[in-house]
């Protein structure tokens, strides 16, 4: 497995990343999602992405419990959270939406490393934009994470270019990557800007819903996208059409990490076997035209 840096001062993570979003759905016992971790780290793919609000705010703290059954694995892995979401699933949140506030972000970032068992973040992501997002607190609240040892690197998620500016001009330290939906089926952000970015400031990217949260394979407009995969899957001895689309994010130049949205193994083993596969450019490009239904202009 690959290893990348996010950034020229930022931590070195595995290409591919497991994210644990829809943890709670695999219904594991504890031992048993411990022997899922094994099964990745043994793959090289250390890099371990949550959110305190995954699950309804209980991915985390199911993490946490494997993690507490071998706690020297930690040694082994990088571990990514984000904040700035409420979600309803909390009583005192009559609806759902954004939190950015310095105390906020604090006190979302403490109750993550309790929940995960850990003692430090690698990485706190700001979920979404907020737009009641005031970047000097946020900055703040970054700063006092870092100076207390709680976290070693910042970033955001789903950031325009320009939000992403605003926020680093006020940060003495780089936000060290954007995570962002990539895929053949959300391409906008090919071209609006935000992979520009990446590329200019020497970040990568994060990566995710690479295969539209699984509706690459089952939503009926994307047949004639499923099609060309397949034939490009035949093309290059492709083991999946999954392994053909991480193979068309992996060949953006921003360089993005995909993050792993299954919790089957052997699709989690396919993915990682990604890297291997390698798209002429007219493959690319045949992928960007059975997806978005038209040519380049
Ligand atoms: N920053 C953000 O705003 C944000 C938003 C969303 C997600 N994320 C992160 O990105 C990670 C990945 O997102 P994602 O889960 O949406 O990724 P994804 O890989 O696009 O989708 C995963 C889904 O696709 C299904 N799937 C995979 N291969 C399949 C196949 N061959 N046939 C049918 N279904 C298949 C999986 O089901 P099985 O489990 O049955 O394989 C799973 O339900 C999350 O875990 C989270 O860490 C971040």
């Amino acid at each position: 497995m690959q290893r990348i840096h996010l950034h020229p001062q930022g931590p070195e993570f595995s290409r591919f990343i497991m994210g644990y979003w829809r943890l709670m759905e695999w219904n594991l016992s504890p031992n048993d999602l411990l022997s899922l971790i094994k099964f990745h780290l043994d793959l090289g793919i250390t890099t371990i992405d949550h959110a305190d609000i995954y699950g309804g705010y209980q991915c985390e703290a199911a993490f946490g419990a494997a993690l507490r059954l071998e706690p020297s694995l930690r040694d082994r892995m990088e571990v990514v959270s984000k904040c700035g979401i409420a979600l309803t699933a909390k009583p005192q949140h009559a609806l759902n939406h954004y939190i950015t506030s310095q105390a906020h972000i604090i006190q979302s970032a403490e109750q993550s490393l309790r929940n995960l068992a850990v003692d430090c973040l690698d990485l706190l992501l700001i979920h979404r934009p907020d737009p009641l997002m005031d970047a000097d607190e946020v900055a703040d609240a970054f700063v006092r994470l870092k100076e207390a040892g709680k976290i070693k690197h910042a970033g955001v998620s789903n950031f325009t270019a320009s939000q992403f500016s605003l926020l680093q001009s006020r940060l003495p330290f780089p936000l060290v990557t954007n995570q962002i939906e990539i895929s053949p089926l959300n391409q906008d952000v090919t071209l609006d800007g935000t992979l520009d970015q990446c590329q200019q400031l020497g970040l990568r990217p994060m990566a995710w819903s690479c295969l539209g949260g699984g509706r690459l394979f089952s939503a009926p407009e994307y047949a004639p996208l499923r099609q060309e995969l397949e034939a490009i899957r035949g093309e290059l001895g492709a083991a999946s059409i999954e392994q053909v689309v991480y193979a068309w994010v992996l060949m953006l130049p921003s360089k993005p990490l995909p993050i792993i949205g299954s919790g089957k193994r052997e699709r989690i083993a396919a993915a990682a076997k990604a890297a291997h596969v390698t798209l002429t450019r007219q493959q690319w490009f045949r992928i960007r035209k059975a997806a978005l239904g038209a040519d380049v202009p």
